[in-house]
């Protein structure tokens, strides 16, 4: 059989569509809403910098080398030990268990698409108050749009590499980048743009504290799509003799831009038009369409377009989320592409449901535990524990148990004399990071 590989444009819009997500355009500017702005900022963006980009290179280098799921590259590429270094691909299923409120997430996106075609809040009360009534009440809508988020998903599962995930990503990607560019500019004609600008970049240190710092290095591996094989499966599909530093330089470059771009425009609009910048997860949701509706009928147009941007960078990031552990079942049990995808998609799409009862009056009764719904606690697991943990596994892996010889031939052309640094990093600065921000967000300290 002949193997689908990645175009080269194709590799980075495809990494990039699965970094560019929800992280970005969500959940990025609420948390610099909530951590004070610029110094937090510059904390993300020195992670981004420091930890993410070389973790971004050893997730690649993994895949590249290994050309298969994610458990058989650990398997292959450990010298010895190979039958424990395999559960090390297991962080492939962190993707899985994302999808199951991720999914939930992108159809509420869906719904917002729709309804903001004839209608936007007069007021961020009436926002809330329509937000937490779907949220909290509409079932049926609430299903309707997983569904449809599901359908969407598999199908593109189904096509492969070639036919499905470089395909989508090839037209989404731009689309969202236009879109999101289109409605920069307008906020950057608006006399709040300087704000909003001050916010994000003139750096308080008074705000950070070490929660701050944590939540910051953490999204720093959630925003780049690191720890979970999604990467890694991607790059078993690249083009060989591919420079692998390059490719993860775009996607870290577009990244971050998008989330940046996103951010100063979010927050110009709701200076200009509504409230300030802290309110939390509803931010998009809440906030925003209550700004959007002050701007008149271009509004509505605003909003429509602003969701699309939003569902186009869930849906990329999703296959990427769902692939590792379709192509763990091709691979180690030769599934077909379809049997594969299909079954993974009812997985993430049942428990989902369970997730998006979770929320639902008269169900989150019995779907609470301690502090949390299981919404919130499938957010929280994967967030807290197996991302850093996958990112934790990916630095030992590739800094002390792959043969240094064997790193170098690749790595040592493409990075020359910064080799040893990307090195050292991979060994002890960020297993350092990752140990604290795990034992953190666990609440040890
Ligand atoms: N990077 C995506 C976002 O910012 O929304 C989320 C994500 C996708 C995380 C794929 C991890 C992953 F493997």
């Amino acid at each position: 059989m002949k193997i689908a590989r990645f175009s080269r444009v194709g590799f980075i819009l495809a990494a990039a569509g699965s970094a560019v997500g929800l992280g970005n355009i969500w959940k990025f500017p609420y948390i610099t809403g909530e951590y004070g702005g610029g110094a937090f900022v510059l904390v993300y963006l020195l992670t981004v910098l420091l930890i993410g980009f070389s973790i971004m290179i050893a997730e690649m280098l993994i895949g590249y080398m290994g050309r298969k799921d994610t458990v058989t590259s650990f398997e292959n590429l450990a010298p010895t030990n190979k039958h424990l270094w395999k559960y090390g691909g297991f962080q492939a299923l962190a993707g899985l268990f994302i999808m199951i409120f991720y999914s939930v997430v992108i159809g509420w996106i869906f719904h917002y698409i729709v309804t903001s075609l004839t209608y936007l809040p007069s007021s961020v009360q009436e926002a809330e108050t329509t937000f937490n009534l779907m949220l909290h009440t509409d079932i049926w809508t609430q299903l309707f749009y997983h569904s449809a988020a599901f359908i969407w998903i598999t199908y593109v599962l189904t096509k492969g590499i070639k036919g499905g995930i470089e395909k989508m990503n090839m037209v989404l990607m731009p689309a969202l980048m236009i879109i999101l560019l289109g409605m920069f500019m307008y906020a950057l004609s608006l006399d709040t743009f300087g704000r909003a600008f001050d916010f994000m970049f003139a750096s308080d240190w008074s705000k950070i504290n070490s929660e701050a710092f944590v939540v910051a290095v953490g999204h720093a591996f959630f925003t780049l799509s690191l720890g979970m094989g999604a990467i890694m499966t991607y790059s078993a599909s690249m083009e060989k003799n591919s420079n692998l530093v390059r490719n993860a330089f775009w996607v870290v470059f577009l990244d971050t831009t998008i989330a940046l771009v996103a951010g100063l425009m979010l927050f110009t609009f709701l200076y200009q038009y509504g409230a300030g910048p802290a309110k939390g997860p509803g931010l998009v949701f809440i906030s925003l369409p209550a700004a959007f509706y002050e701007m008149g009928i271009i509004g509505n147009v605003f909003a429509v377009l602003f969701f699309l941007a939003l569902a186009f960078a869930g849906l990329t990031s999703s296959v990427s989320l769902v692939e590792p552990m379709v192509q763990y079942f091709i691979d180690r049990f030769d599934w077909s592409r379809v049997k594969a995808s299909i079954l993974m998609g009812l997985f993430f799409y049942l428990i989902g449901i369970v997730a998006l009862l979770s929320n639902i009056d008269g169900f989150k009764e019995y779907l609470t535990w301690g502090d949390k719904n299981f919404f919130d606690w499938v957010d929280y697991v994967t967030a807290a524990i197996m991302l850093p943990a996958g990112g934790l596994i990916m630095a030992v892996f590739v800094g002390f148990i792959i043969p240094k010889s064997k790193v170098s031939a690749i790595m040592k052309p493409q990075l020359g004399f910064a080799f040893e640094a990307w090195y050292f990093s991979l060994r002890y600065l960020t297993p350092v990071a990752m140990f604290i921000v795990m034992l953190s967000l666990m609440g040890v300290f």
